[in-house]
């Protein structure tokens, strides 16, 4: 495994880009878990699978051809080897059927071996709901990134997606199988009231406060 500077949290807390942000700055890669999770309920419900059925969703995950390359820096999940269009990842459909597929265990154990394998192969920044506690829970780069949940509401209705955030925070904060929940020696970053180049900032200094040599232009 190389360095990992793990991101979690729940929807709309400015995960993704953060971690995208960070990436660029360190020269690194950047990997959004939760396309991993969207992807392959996109297949799922393309191919007719019924997600409210654990059984024919972890059967499913056994035959789903699951992958991913890095693009300019950026994972691209692909499904039988061809690149899934984000607008179908992010779509009302899958928005409100991903939490039912991602916390069936056969789903869970495909997807961190392809994050496993892609920081057997580069540095990353890596965020997503389990990446401090399950994934990378050796990683001393930890860090969990919230808001309040109308801040977040909001900014996923800028983004004109329609997303019920609360109900999916409150599947992924239940599951049995890797909930979201804050990392052990994570360092908690409260979003709210920040823009995404304050956190990056913030980031970075508590990296540099440890042995972690930031280098590079701050934003
Ligand atoms: O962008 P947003 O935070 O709304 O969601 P996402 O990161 O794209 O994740 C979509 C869904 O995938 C989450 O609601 C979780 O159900 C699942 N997920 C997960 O279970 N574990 C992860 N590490 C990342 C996402
Ligand atoms: O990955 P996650 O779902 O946690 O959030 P995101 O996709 O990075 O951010 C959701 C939206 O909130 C994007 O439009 C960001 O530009 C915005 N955002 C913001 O306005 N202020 C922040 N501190 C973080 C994100
Ligand atoms: O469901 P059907 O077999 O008719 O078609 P599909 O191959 O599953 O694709 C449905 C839609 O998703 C088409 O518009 C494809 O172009 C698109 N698609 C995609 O964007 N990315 C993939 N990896 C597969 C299909």
């Amino acid at each position: 495994m190389n360095r990992v500077i793990s991101i979690d949290g729940p929807a709309a807390s400015g995960k993704s880009s953060v971690a995208k942000a960070l990436a660029k700055i360190l020269g690194w890669s950047f990997v959004n878990s939760g396309e991993f999770y969207r992807a392959t309920t996109w297949a799922m419900l393309d191919a007719g699978v019924d997600v409210d059925n654990e059984v024919a969703v972890a059967e499913a995950a056994g035959s789903l051809e699951l992958s991913a390359e890095m693009v300019d820096g950026i994972s691209q999940v692909t499904i039988e080897g061809k690149p899934v269009a984000s607008e179908l990842m992010s779509s009302p459909e899958v928005n409100g059927a991903v939490s039912k597929v991602a916390r069936v265990p056969a789903v869970r154990e495909l997807v961190v071996e392809r994050l496993r394998a892609l920081a057997d192969a580069y540095e990353v920044t890596m965020e997503g709901r389990d990446i401090g506690s399950v994934v990378f829970p050796e990683t001393p780069y930890k860090f969990y990134v919230d808001a309040s949940e109308e801040v977040r509401q909001q900014r996923r209705a800028a983004q004109g997606l329609t997303d019920q955030i609360a109900q999916r925070d409150r599947a992924d904060s239940q599951r049995k199988s890797a909930p979201l929940t804050i990392p052990q020696g994570a360092v908690i970053i409260d979003s709210s009231e920040m823009t995404i180049d304050e956190v990056v900032t913030e980031i970075g200094d508590n990296l540099e406060n440890g042995d972690f040599d930031f280098g590079g232009p701050r934003p």
